[in-house]
């Protein structure tokens, strides 16, 4: 069974409601007209509830089938843009100088609402399906705050399912993995403190700049030389600052980056191994440094038995030859991970062509992908809630 109809048929519709929302984009909670234009679409489609507020900016959609009770399902798109300036030159470009949707939310929100539209529309499953519009997936943690608001038990949800495009991925093809998919992300700050001076006289000074570029050097021996090669962790430092001018050591550097990691063992072994390295660096440059370490999303994790089911549901959509099941782990994150967390489910990616990269200012959201996307969903609903 390839696309429906119906969502072939609804593409330029829904392509509209992606360009709106395109050139319009918001930051991490504060997606207000974003979530005011999808709370006025569910209402126009007919949902039979449809509650706003919810992780302070997020709103969900309640879908009851006609055959009665049963179970519910949670769809789930993000709406949240970047801190990016477009380069696109797109018709339908920002027009918020230094707000971009370079992640392709824009898209997203619009496929799930086009299947929303459908499901009302032909209501033909048990049970619900509540569609999830989460803020603040670009850091904030919107899905957690949803989770943390009771959006599981409010709606009784008993399985969760994600969806985010993927360029590269050739249009109307589906990639998904069990277990891992993406990665737990934490975030690190490391203040060097030395004793300033006379950049003349370095003799009496503690030098913070030396410490913490030997510092940046040591730090790649988590991944070269700590951990296990097999496994994956990423270790990047991201910023370095210190000092003002040419003649004076100051007192203080500050570094700081981001650590990726698969796997709970391999987190600890990495903020352990950070903090012992900030140890023995002090002590070797008789300098004081402090860590802090903040763990951010987990691991996004692929529950097998609903990855099989997402892998086949794509396969319905898409042909079985266009569905690829066993990808490689992204290191990025990914905060659907706190919704797969709270309840079974599965996160894939649908091909955006070959489009520039996301977060960069050129991506654009490949309308081409809304029939595979809203296809996707609404088989996926209609499989999991069929009486
Ligand atoms: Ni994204």
């Amino acid at each position: 069974m390839p696309v429906l109809n119906r969502a072939a048929e609804m593409q330029e519709e829904i392509a509209g409601w992606r360009r709106h929302l395109h050139q319009s984009p918001e930051l991490g909670f504060d997606v207000f007209e974003t979530a005011a234009f999808v709370e006025e679409k569910l209402k126009a489609f007919g949902c039979d509830d449809v509650v706003t507020g919810l992780g302070k900016t997020g709103v969900v959609g309640l879908i009851r089938g006609r055959r009665g009770d049963g179970a519910t399902v949670g769809l789930r798109a993000d709406m949240d843009a970047l801190p990016i300036n477009e380069i696109t030159g797109k018709p339908y470009a920002s027009t918020v100088p230094g707000k971009m949707h370079a992640c392709g939310h824009d898209g997203h929100v619009a496929m799930l609402l086009g299947a929303a539209k459908y499901l009302a529309e032909t209501r033909n499953f048990s049970g619900a399906v509540a569609v999830i519009f989460q803020p603040a997936e670009e850091g904030g943690g919107g899905g957690n705050e949803m989770v943390k608001d009771g959006l599981m038990d409010r709606f009784g949800i008993h399985k969760v399912f994600g969806m985010h495009n993927m360029p590269g991925l050739p249009v109307g093809q589906f990639a998904i993995r069990p277990g891992a998919v993406m990665a737990a992300t934490a975030e690190f700050t490391i203040t060097v403190r030395g004793r300033g001076g006379h950049a003349a006289m370095p003799n009496g000074t503690i030098d913070p700049i030396v410490a913490a570029s030997q510092l940046v050097g040591a730090l790649q021996t988590i991944a070269s030389r700590t951990v296990d090669p097999i496994e994956s962790v990423v270790v990047s430092v991201t910023k370095f600052h210190a000092g003002d001018a040419y003649n004076v050591i100051p007192e203080t550097a500050e570094i700081a980056g981001t650590v990726r990691t698969l796997k709970k063992e391999i987190a600890k072994t990495a903020q352990q191994r950070m903090r012992d390295i900030c140890v023995g660096i002090a002590a070797a440059f008789g300098a004081t440094i402090d860590v802090q370490y903040n763990d951010n999303y987990p691991v996004t994790f692929n529950h097998p038995e609903e990855t099989v089911f997402a892998g086949d549901i794509a396969a319905t959509v898409a042909g079985d030859a266009q569905v690829h099941r066993e990808i490689q782990p992204l290191m990025g994150g990914e905060d659907f991970s706190y919704m797969l967390e709270a309840r079974p489910g599965a996160f894939i990616f649908v091909g955006n062509g070959p489009s520039a990269g996301l977060h960069h200012p050129a991506y654009d959201f490949n309308d081409e992908a809304i029939p595979h996307g809203v296809s996707y969903w609404v088989k996926l609903a209609e499989t999991a809630l069929a009486a």
